[in-house]
């Protein structure tokens, strides 16, 4: 796909999900009641309506591209919370650094990106229950001086750092061994590319994404040694409690009959 197909595509989604809210206005927010005036819209009874979610496609196994569609494990479980919602699902892709402003300017209704609860967003967004584990890890070249976590932060280690922008890998590196040390991308895939060529010495990045990589590419590998222990949720705008409710159950409902489970499964194994 080209990229002025592309932003075709996204235009024409934008479009129809425009319609969808003008003529579903029972279901939206109650802050206007857009195109009350406006000629009726001719949308059929059966279209339901849209559920945005923004996300950042670039961190297997929980959201990545297969062709032109973004799958894994948050765009499997987003979809079937939109289905208990009655909603359609529409994933937005965006930098990982933008999803919170996008959340608050309701450019998307939530962000779902393998993203973790910290202090800090807790201040900007609101989260869900958490619906996954996560766990930093490190990736090095295959025989890298680098053995476990403490090298990169003992006295006189100048190791350079790949982080992706804004993740909490980031936010770690950058405060621990000082953001000369830290060269941020903006997907985990440049990171892991830069390492690759040399440009830096290790990638922090969450466990998960951290092992499709090494699967992915030859010659890296990732340390025993993990970082920190995360909780991944969804984030919505700050004090949309309705939303978070519905979200919620969903989570609750689809985690005791074993469909996020199953999900997990799939693109994890075990
Ligand atoms: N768990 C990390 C964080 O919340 C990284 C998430 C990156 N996600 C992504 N879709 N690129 O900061």
């Amino acid at each position: 796909m080209t990229k002025f197909t592309r932003i075709l595509a996204a235009v024409l989604v934008a479009a129809m999900g425009l319609v969808c809210f003008a003529a579903c206005t029972t279901d939206a927010p109650a802050t206007t009641t857009p195109a009350t005036t406006a000629p009726a819209a001719t949308t059929t009874p059966t279209a339901k309506p849209v559920l945005k979610m923004g996300t950042n496609a670039y961190f297997p196994p929980y959201e990545f591209y297969e062709g032109e569609k973004i799958v894994g494990i948050d765009a499997e479980i987003a979809a079937a919370i939109a289905e208990k919602l009655g909603m359609e699902l529409e994933i937005v892709d965006m930098s990982f650094d933008s999803i919170l402003s996008a959340v608050n300017a309701d450019t998307v209704d939530f962000g779902m990106a393998g993203m973790t609860i910290t202090e800090k967003r807790l201040l900007e967004v609101d989260f869900s229950n958490s619906y996954a584990k996560g766990v930093q890890a490190i990736i090095v070249k295959e025989g890298s001086a680098i053995t476990a976590a403490g090298d990169l932060s003992a006295d006189g280690a100048t190791y350079k750092v790949g982080v992706q922008l804004g993740t909490t890998g980031d936010i770690y590196a950058s405060d621990e061994f000082g953001k000369d040390r830290v060269t941020q991308y903006q997907t985990g895939n440049e990171a892991v590319a830069a390492l690759i060529k040399g440009d830096v010495d290790c990638v922090i990045i969450d466990n998960e994404p951290a092992k499709s990589y090494v699967k992915a590419n030859e010659g890296i590998k990732t340390l025993d040694t993990s970082y920190a222990d995360e909780d991944y949720a969804i984030c919505v705008k700050k004090g949309n409690k309705e939303l978070l409710d519905k979200i919620n159950a969903a989570i609750y409902e689809l985690t005791k009959d074993g469909t996020i489970e199953g999900i997990v499964n799939k693109y994890i194994g075990e």
